[in-house]
C-alpha cells in the first residue's frame, strides 16, 4: 500500500471571525396574512411569538441574499474574498438542484477556484455547516471558510395553509470561520430521525408536480406546485421534550454548564419552544436569549446567524460572549454547539 502524505497542516483552534446578514426589504405584518388563513394577529403572536416577517421580492434570490450577507461577514472578519478557501451554504429552498448555490455565490464574490458546496439539513443546516467549517479549519484543509444559511421559504408557502403560512420567512446570514487563538467553536452535538419526515416536508417532488400539470392540462383540471407542510404539534412536542438533551450534550462536549453561558441562540421556530428550553435548561436570567422570531419569523437555515446578529446589534450580547446555538427541524435533524459570538459589520 502506497503511503499518502497529509499536506494539510492542522491548526489548534477555530473561531467565528465575523458575521453578516441580509433581511429582505418587504416586511409582512400579521395583518397582511391573517385573512387567507382565518387567523388573527393576536393568535399568531400568542401561539408563535411572530409579529412580522420578511418575504423576498423577485430580485432577492438565494444567491443575491447570500452574497450581501457574505460581504458583511467578510468585512466584519477583516478577511478578503480571495482569502476564503471554501464556501459551505445551507439551504432547503434553492429551486435548482445544480449548480450548487455555493459555487455561484463564491464566483459572485470574486473568488476563483474555491471549494464550494450546499448542504441540506433543514433548520439545523447552519449548525451542520458551522461544524463542517470548524473541522475543515482545524484539520488544515481550509484556512478561512465562509458559512452561509439562506432561505426563500416564501417560494414554498401555501398562503392558505393555517399551519405554515404565518411561520416561514426569508433571509440570509453568513459567518467567516478561521483560525483563532483560543477555541471559539465547541464540538457539535447532532443527529437526525428520517423515520419522522412527515413532521415537516415538501408535499410532492417536482416530477410528481410535472405529472400533475400534464394531467391537469389534459383534463382541464388544476395542479398545485410543491409546498412545505408541517405537523406543528408533532414538531413542537419533539422540540420541547428531546432538545434539552441535545443542549446538555453540546454543553458537556464543550466542558461547560448552563451557568457559563452569556447567550442562548436557538433556531427561531416558535417563541414558546425557546421559552420552554430556557426553563428546562434552567438558564440564569443573565443569559441573553435570542427572540428574533418576533420581527423575522422562522427563516430555517438562516435563523441562527440572523438571531445572533440581532442579539449583538441590540447590545444584549457582544462579540466574544459564550453562546449556545441549537438548530433543529426537518429530517428531524438537530445540531448544537457552544461558540464565542463574532463581531458584526
Ligand atoms: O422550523 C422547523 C421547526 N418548526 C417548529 O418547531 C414549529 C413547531 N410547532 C409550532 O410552532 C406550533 O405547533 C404552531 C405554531 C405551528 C401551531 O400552534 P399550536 O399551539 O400547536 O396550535 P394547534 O395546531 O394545536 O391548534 C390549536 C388551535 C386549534 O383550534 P381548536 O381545535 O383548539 O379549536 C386550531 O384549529 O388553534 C387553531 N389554529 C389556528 N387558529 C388561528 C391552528 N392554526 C391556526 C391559525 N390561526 N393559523
Amino acid at each position: 500500500m502506497a503511503t499518502l502524505i497529509a499536506t494539510a497542516v492542522p491548526v489548534t483552534h477555530a473561531g467565528i471571525l465575523g458575521l453578516g446578514v441580509y433581511r429582505p426589504r418587504r416586511v409582512v405584518p400579521n395583518a397582511e396574512i391573517v385573512d387567507a388563513i382565518e387567523s388573527s394577529d393576536e393568535w399568531i403572536r400568542t401561539r408563535s411569538g411572530i409579529a412580522a416577517r420578511h418575504w423576498a421580492e423577485p430580485d432577492e434570490t438565494i444567491v443575491s441574499m447570500s452574497v450581501a450577507a457574505a460581504r458583511d461577514a467578510l468585512t466584519a472578519a477583516g478577511v478578503r474574498a480571495g482569502e476564503v478557501d471554501a464556501v459551505v451554504l445551507a439551504t432547503s429552498s434553492q429551486m435548482v438542484l445544480g449548480p450548487s448555490a455555493g459555487a455561484v455565490v463564491a464566483t459572485e464574490l470574486g473568488m476563483e477556484d474555491t471549494a464550494a458546496f450546499d448542504i441540506s439539513a433543514g433548520c439545523a443546516g447552519f449548525c451542520y455547516a458551522l461544524a463542517d467549517a470548524a473541522n475543515l479549519v482545524r484539520s488544515g484543509q481550509a484556512r478561512q471558510v465562509l458559512v452561509i444559511g439562506v432561505e426563500r421559504l416564501s417560494d414554498l408557502l401555501d398562503t392558505t395553509d393555517r399551519g405554515c403560512a404565518f411561520i416561514f420567512a426569508d433571509g440570509a446570514g453568513a459567518v467567516v470561520v478561521g483560525p483563532a487563538e483560543q477555541e471559539g467553536i465547541g464540538p457539535v452535538a447532532w443527529g437526525s430521525d428520517g423515520s419522522r419526515t412527515s413532521a415537516i416536508k415538501q408535499d410532492k417532488d417536482f416530477l410528481e408536480y410535472f405529472a400533475e400539470v400534464a394531467a391537469a392540462e389534459a383534463s382541464g383540471g388544476t395542479s398545485q406546485r410543491p409546498y412545505i407542510r408541517m405537523n406543528g404539534t408533532e414538531v413542537f412536542r419533539w422540540a420541547v421534550t428531546f432538545l434539552e438533551k441535545a443542549c446538555r450534550d453540546a454543553l458537556d462536549r464543550a466542558g461547560l454548564t448552563a451557568a457559563d453561558l452569556d447567550a442562548f441562540v436557538p433556531h427561531q421556530a416558535n417563541i414558546r419552544i425557546t421559552d420552554a428550553l430556557v426553563r428546562t435548561l434552567g438558564l440564569p436570567e443573565t443569559v441573553a436569549v435570542a427572540r428574533d422570531i418576533i420581527e423575522t419569523g422562522n427563516t430555517s437555515a438562516a435563523s441562527i446567524p440572523m438571531a445572533m446578529e440581532q442579539l449583538v446589534r441590540s447590545g444584549a450580547a457582544g462579540p466574544g460572549d459564550t453562546a449556545l446555538l441549537l438548530g433543529f427541524g426537518a429530517g428531524l435533524a438537530y445540531a448544537g454547539q457552544v461558540v464565542h459570538l463574532p463581531p458584526i459589520a
